[in-house]
């Protein structure tokens, strides 16, 4: 007797025909809207009762079931195809004259004054071709030597990101979309620490990981791997193209339910790609993927016909490169440095290198597992990354280069300051000093913490001056640097009267402050300074923060039991309030807020993006939590409103697809007046 759940073949394929218009349209709102309709495991869920009805009546399967995005049998071999219209490469310019020449080049070929570019991020992956027949997603080729590629048609069909079907009804009866296959930097790592914890391959960088996953004879595989297509433009299409721009072409190519980047927009003559270059490279850290420079090309569709092209590049386009993010060179030793929270950091000394735009010569190892896995030893010639202000790192080591007498690093058993054990706990990688207080280098840091421009800002303090002021025992903790003479600094070494007098004046002017900033100073365990806001913000006063138990703690946002077993920690130990009695005895303050203030802006929530012109994004930030106001850092349903300054990120666009309200510079300013 057939399972009374069971459906029959004719009820099957209604189900499936259902599923698969709910699962085409779910994924094109995840994944070219940027706007989920329903939560993920709904959409498991259906994807696996479509697998299932799939494996009851295989004959039901059909060409674009989104189920073939779990990855077809596996292959051989690649098959080779040609590409209907060659794809070739980009002019690279590397420089402002670079650039110069390029827009002289196109204004006296085209002989007009100005012209407008399609202004767009260059996408460090790996390039793709994506043919539809009416509208059906039927090959997808790599781009190979420009001619000739390979057929990786199932593995594309697994990308949630690539529509097995075009929306809308006005697209060519054939066209070949083109675009970069790549992988987000989140996905990049968390697939990393995956493998790690497999015991499989790392890949060195998210280009690698895009370019390894989506060439795998076995689909099975590329369907696991989180990759994700963005397009930049189209290759041989049937119809004639009626549009007459490229930035209207990508808009049509984003309607037909593609991804394209965000960050395309229009821009200027020469001025207008200078701009724009400068805006991407101030971005290029806080983007979620990795981008090697930026794009330009005339916009308008009749002149790009007719500048033609040169050699294998079009004479209409040009890849502005950034300053590369990685190098190699060699580290000439391993240091261990001790924290502020005793934790022990191996760090290489490098060979001097230019890389991410500035030298560099030293970069972090993280910690003893980290060297490790990358087998790193003195002497090894090693790839260095430096993205963005990113502490510089360690990527990978290059075997083949290493001398045959290099011997493995060995983590010390002994704080190499204090000479106090180390201790090294099961759910933690890191090594830690037991020595605490009594650790010279761990109450240098605390100091130099406390005193650091975005805590107390002491201005002049620096790390060298704290390290000779502890050593001679004229600051053991931070409640002494407002105890500080002119006589003891004078004395100090290469310190002239003058600086000593700079010194005291700083100080002075630090004791002024702000309650959020005075706790981030601190330096409680993991209380940076978006917890010490919101514990200011929550508490209103110190005094109200020190007498909270575990659990009011617990009632503040973003506080977890870690942080609040940290916190409760630090104020009951009598060490800690002598300190702070001292320093608010010597006079550090800050305003009391007022219980009474009204708070107009209760329960709303913001964030901003892009640069604001008559306050920095802090002051807002303080501004609009005066007020009653969360601050968040990204844009969901939930948020109120998104300020939106110069050059804004991708959460300007979220904010418009999800309805969010927006306010400019001005509005900003009424609302907090
Ligand atoms: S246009 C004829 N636009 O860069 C013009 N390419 O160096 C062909 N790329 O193979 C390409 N981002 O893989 C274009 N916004 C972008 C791009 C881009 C990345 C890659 C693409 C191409 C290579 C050329």
């Amino acid at each position: 007797m057939p399972d009374r759940k069971t459906p029959g073949p004719e009820q099957a394929r209604a189900r499936i025909s259902e599923l698969h218009s709910l699962l085409n349209q779910y994924n094109y709102q995840y994944h070219a809207l940027d706007e989920p309709l329903v939560p993920d495991a709904e959409y498991d869920r259906l994807f696996r009762e479509l697998l299932d009805l799939e494996r009851l009546y295989p004959e039901l399967i059909i060409a674009d079931s989104p189920s073939l995005r779990v990855g077809a049998g596996p292959l051989n071999t690649f098959s080779e195809v040609e590409h209907k219209v060659p794809m070739l490469s980009l002019a690279n310019a590397f420089t402002d004259t670079d650039m110069q020449g390029f827009d002289r080049r196109v204004r006296e070929r085209l002989e007009v004054d100005g012209v407008e570019f399609a202004a767009e991020t260059k996408l460090d992956g790996l390039a793709i071709s994506l043919l539809y027949e009416k509208g059906l997603l039927v090959r997808a080729a790599t781009r190979g030597d420009g001619y000739k590629g390979e057929e990786v048609t199932a593995n594309a069909r697994t990308i949630k990101s690539i529509p097995h079907h075009l929306a809308g009804k006005d697209y060519p009866t054939t066209v070949e979309i083109r675009g970069e296959i790549i992988m987000e930097r989140h996905a990049f790592d968390q697939m990393n620490k995956q493998q790690l914890q497999q015991g499989g391959k790392l890949f060195v960088n998210p280009r690698n990981a895009a370019a390894g996953s989506l060439r795998q004879l076995d689909p099975t595989i590329t369907a696991q791997r989180p990759l994700s297509f963005i397009a930049y433009g189209i290759g041989y299409h049937s119809d004639e193209l009626i549009y007459d721009r490229h930035t209207v072409i990508m808009e049509k190519i984003r309607s037909w339910g593609l991804p394209v980047s965000p960050d395309l927009t229009r821009v200027q003559g020469l001025s207008g790609c200078e701009r724009f270059y400068q805006q991407i490279g101030k971005r290029r850290a806080s983007l979620p993927y990795d981008i090697d420079g930026v794009v330009f090309k005339v916009d308008r569709m009749d002149y790009q016909r007719q500048l033609g092209f040169v050699s294998r590049a079009p004479r209409w386009a040009i890849a502005w490169k950034f300053p590369p993010e990685e190098e190699t060179t060699r580290v000439v030793a391993i240091d261990v440095q001790v924290g502020r929270t005793g934790a022990l950091t191996p760090v290489a000394r490098l060979e001097p290198v230019f890389v991410g735009g500035v030298t560099v010569t030293n970069a972090t190892l993280h910690n003893e597992d980290e060297i490790r896995r990358k087998d790193l030893r003195v002497g090894d010639t090693v790839i260095i990354r430096r993205a963005g202000d990113v502490i510089p790192e360690v990527v990978s080591v290059l075997m083949e280069k290493r001398p045959a007498d290099s011997v493995p690093f060995i983590m010390p058993t002994f704080c190499p300051d204090c000479g106090s054990a180390v201790a090294k706990s099961e759910d933690e990688a890191v090594t830690r000093c037991t020595g605490g207080l009594f650790c010279p280098s761990q109450c240098i840091q605390a100091i130099w913490h406390f005193a650091s421009r975005r805590a107390m800002d002491i201005e002049g303090l620096g790390d060298k001056l704290v390290e000779q002021l502890f050593r001679n025992g004229h600051v053991r903790n931070v409640a002494d640097l407002y105890e500080l003479t002119l006589e003891q600094l004078s004395g100090l070494e290469r310190m002239a009267d003058k600086s000593a007098s700079n010194l005291l004046n700083a100080l002075e002017q630090s004791k002024t402050t702000e309650l959020h900033r005075f706790l981030y100073a601190l330096g409680i365990r993991e209380v940076g300074e978006s917890t010490a806001r919101t514990l200011s913000t929550h508490f209103g006063t110190l005094d109200r923060l020190m007498h909270a138990s575990v659990e009011q703690l617990l009632d503040v946002p973003d506080v977890g039991p870690v942080v609040a077993n940290n916190i409760h920690a630090f104020f009951a130990e009598a060490h800690n309030r002598d300190i702070i009695d001292r320093l608010q005895k010597n006079g550090v303050n800050w305003p009391q807020p007022d219980m009474n203030r009204p708070r107009p802006l209760d329960g709303k929530t913001f964030v901003l993006t892009g640069s604001l012109a008559t306050l920095s994004r802090d002051e807002a930030s303080d501004k609009l939590t005066a007020l009653g106001a969360r601050v968040s850092n990204s844009v969901s349903k939930k948020t109120d409103y998104v300020v939106v300054g110069d050059a804004p990120g991708s959460k300007a666009e979220k904010a418009e697809k999800l309805g969010v309200a927006i306010l400019d510079e001005a509005a900003l300013l009424k609302l907090l007046e």
